[in-house]
């Protein structure tokens, strides 16, 4: 499958008066074009400076201190900052958690609309660009564009302005759109609305989709495929249906709300006891030792990725071949006993 971006083996960390804060600890995954990705795991697991490297905007104490980051095959590592700046306009987007950080208060979202039309496509002529900013606020569901277009930021709603953010963010028709928890700051329901609005539009235009989230049931309907991520690394990564119906992670099955052994079909949301390790110390151990309810003597040193399925791989020891035959012999021995 051609892939549109292929992040291999990427560290990203930060230089603190406390030493250096290891943020993204060897993350590796790929996307094709079009495809609907989300990234979840608690607060702190590294799932905005994975997005924030992929756009090169690591703040300025910060370094990616390895791997590469391929989009349509070349390094964006390697990239100026100039050469940066235009595939941020044109071929990736990205909406923030927090839209008035990224609107001007004190221009109208017309402008604001129009000023991005402006810099990145010279040749467009004024009613084309006009044309192309109704259309678009149309197609994220704003009645009445025309009248909207005259409007500031701080006349409209949150749930509008996140809209406005959409729209601004799919105006350049990017090949690839990040969207970092574009919903926290709103209601449950606007949030849904939000999240399909984006899937929805970005399906319909072919973009691709890197979905952040620390809540796995805000993408259960629109994600293709999930990455979960804990303590700055990758535990599992699977197309969403097997990630919910056949979690594999100890970390995963906390995060549904179901400990291994338990029920599977119980996906309600708990908070998982403990916190998460110190991001400072280099870590021998899983990342998730400490808060595992089954670990073992051999989680002290850190698994591996194991193919768990198809598409479907989990860094944890219980999925050692030697591991499974033991645990298939266990499961023979009191069938039969
Ligand atoms: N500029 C920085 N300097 C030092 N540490 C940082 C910096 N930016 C991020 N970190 C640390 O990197 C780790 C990962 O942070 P990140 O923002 O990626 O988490 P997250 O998964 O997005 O969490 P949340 O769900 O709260 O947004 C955290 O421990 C955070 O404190
Ligand atoms: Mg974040």
């Amino acid at each position: 499958m051609e892939k549109l971006l292929e992040v291999k083996d990427l560290y990203t960390t930060f230089k603190t008066k406390h030493g250096e804060v290891k943020a993204v600890n060897g993350v590796s995954f790929d996307l094709a074009p079009g495809e609907i990705m989300a990234i979840v795991g608690e607060s702190g697991s590294g799932k905005s400076v994975t997005a924030m490297s992929v756009l090169q905007l690591v703040a300025r104490n910060g370094r990616i201190s390895g791997g590469e980051i391929l989009f349509e095959g070349s390094d964006l590592v390697k990239k100026t900052d100039k050469e940066m700046r235009s595939i941020r306009g044109k071929d990736i987007s990205m909406i923030f958690q927090d839209p008035m950080s990224c609107l001007n208060p004190v221009f109208t979202i017309g402008w604001q609309l129009d000023e991005v039309l402006r810099l990145h496509n010279k040749g467009m002529s004024k009613a084309d660009r006009t044309a192309r900013i109704i259309d678009m606020l149309e197609q994220v569901g704003m009645s009445n564009p025309e009248a909207r277009m005259k409007q500031y930021p701080h006349e409209l709603s949150g749930g509008m302005r996140q809209r406005i953010m959409i729209a601004m963010s799919l105006l350049l028709d990017p090949k690839l759109l990040i969207a970092d928890e574009p919903t926290t700051a709103l209601d449950v329901t606007i949030q849904a609305q939000i999240m399909d609005l984006i899937v929805e539009l970005a399906k319909k235009m072919g973009t691709a989709v890197i979905l952040i989230t620390h809540d796995l049931g805000v993408v259960a309907g629109v994600a293709d495929k999930v990455m979960v991520m804990y303590a700055g690394e990758v535990v599992e990564k699977a197309d969403l249906r097997d990630l919910y119906y056949k979690p594999a992670h100890p970390y995963t099955h906390g995060l549904l709300g179901a400990l291994p052994r338990l029920n599977m079909e119980k996906n309600s949301l708990q908070p998982i006891p403990g916190s998460t390790p110190d991001l400072l110390l280099e870590r021998e151990e899983c990342p998730f030792f400490e808060r595992c309810s089954v670990a073992m003597e051999c989680c002290r040193k850190k698994p591996p990725f194991y193919n768990v399925g198809e598409n479907h791989m989990a860094k944890c020891w219980r999925f050692h071949p030697d591991f499974i035959a033991y645990q298939n012999k266990q499961k023979e021995e009191q069938t039969n006993g």
